[in-house]
């Protein structure tokens, strides 16, 4: 009666394992990801798992019926983990030829053309006029963009609360006397001081800054040519004849310029410079409002007290110098309409030049 029962429960461990076996293969088979095939190998040949509890209750058998059971056992526990390899290796390969032929690489594509950097208008501008300042005989002097309030205007004749400084609304810094330039002009000063008493012939390209409202005609920022030439007998013909040979080289051999009297604080006389306008030849229109003109810059002969400031004995010397707003120069040539796209950054304004 015993033996019998020990038997039929040999028989149903038996059973059991096959059943285990079975049942285990046909879930790996549905295992499709190697996350899937993880908690198969947790369910199936973990600690907890019915195989493992098979063997704990091995113990209950009496001792000769051990091996029959344990030998089974340990087949299905060795068949188990040998599909278990079987089947991880068969999903490495398929995930891999998945990956493979859903990232595949046509090498037969066309590249992408890396894109090019250029120069930005505005900078482009400023190497033309530089350029041809050069061929003139103009040196190029780099000056400071932070300045003091005396380089800035009050060596340029503005002192303080002279009416000249409205129009120059200013960013200082937390000391009052420590600004960003407004315009190029004190650049002037800083050449003289340094040549003095040579000769001189220089352009100064450069960033200047105004505290300003930002409209599509103003900005707080923008670039400056300014010019000078102090020797012994320069005259206003002189000034006159460079600017208009400038002129024709900038704006093309034909172009006509003129000069009305002006007033800066730092020339005298002083004159601003017009060149036809070259949209509609001087007709009149909407870029030239209607007037057949455009303004190109600021120019004077130095005033005496600059050249004094600057170290120059306004009995023995004489000069020139000029002024110009490249940016508006730029949106002249290339019928920009807002000061504004310059320093936009917006790729699809700059790619135009
Ligand atoms: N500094 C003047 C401005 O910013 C431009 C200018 C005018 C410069 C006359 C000059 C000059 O050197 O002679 O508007």
């Amino acid at each position: 009666m015993k033996g019998g029962s020990f038997v039929s429960k040999l028989h149903t461990m038996i059973d059991r394992l096959n059943q285990i076996e079975r049942e285990a293969l046909a879930g790996l088979d549905a295992m499709r990801s190697s996350a899937d095939l993880q908690n198969w190998k947790v369910s199936h040949l973990g600690r907890s798992a019915p195989l493992a509890q098979i063997l704990d209750e091995l113990r209950e058998l009496p001792k000769d019926q051990r091996p029959a059971v344990g030998r089974r056992a340990n087949e299905v526990k060795a068949g188990l983990e040998h599909a278990f390899a079987a089947r991880e290796e068969a999903l490495r390969r398929e995930e891999l030829d998945r990956s493979l032929s859903e990232q595949r690489l046509d090498v037969t594509l066309p590249g992408r053309r890396p894109n090019r950097g250029r120069i930005h208008p505005a900078n482009r501008t400023v190497r033309e006029i530089v350029h041809i300042w050069a061929e003139m005989g103009f040196q190029v002097y780099r000056s400071r963009e932070v300045e003091t309030d005396d380089y800035n205007f009050g060596l340029l004749n503005m002192p303080r609360h002279h009416p000249a400084r409205e129009m120059l609304d200013t960013f200082y810094t937390t000391d009052p006397e420590v600004l960003l330039r407004t315009h190029t002009s004190p650049g002037q000063i800083r050449v003289m001081r340094e040549r003095a008493p040579e000769p001189i012939r220089v352009v100064l390209p450069g960033m200047c800054f105004r505290y300003e409202q930002i409209t599509a005609r103003s900005d707080i920022q923008f670039n400056q040519v300014e010019g000078l030439a102090v020797g012994h007998h320069i005259t206003l013909g002189d000034l006159k004849g460079t600017l208009s040979a400038f002129a024709r080289r900038f704006f093309g051999q034909q172009v006509r310029s003129r000069f009305r009297a002006s007033y800066f604080p730092f020339t005298e006389p002083s004159a601003e410079m017009d060149i036809e306008c070259f949209v509609c030849g001087g007709i009149g229109c909407p870029v030239c409002k209607r007037t057949g003109w455009l303004e190109v810059l600021g120019s004077g002969m130095v005033h005496p007290t600059v050249l004094e400031n600057g170290g120059y004995d306004p009995e023995l010397f004489s000069g020139f110098a000029f002024g110009m707003g490249t940016e508006r120069i730029t949106m002249l040539k290339h019928g920009i309409e807002d000061i504004r796209s310059f320093w936009a950054n917006d790729l699809r304004f700059l790619a135009q030049f």
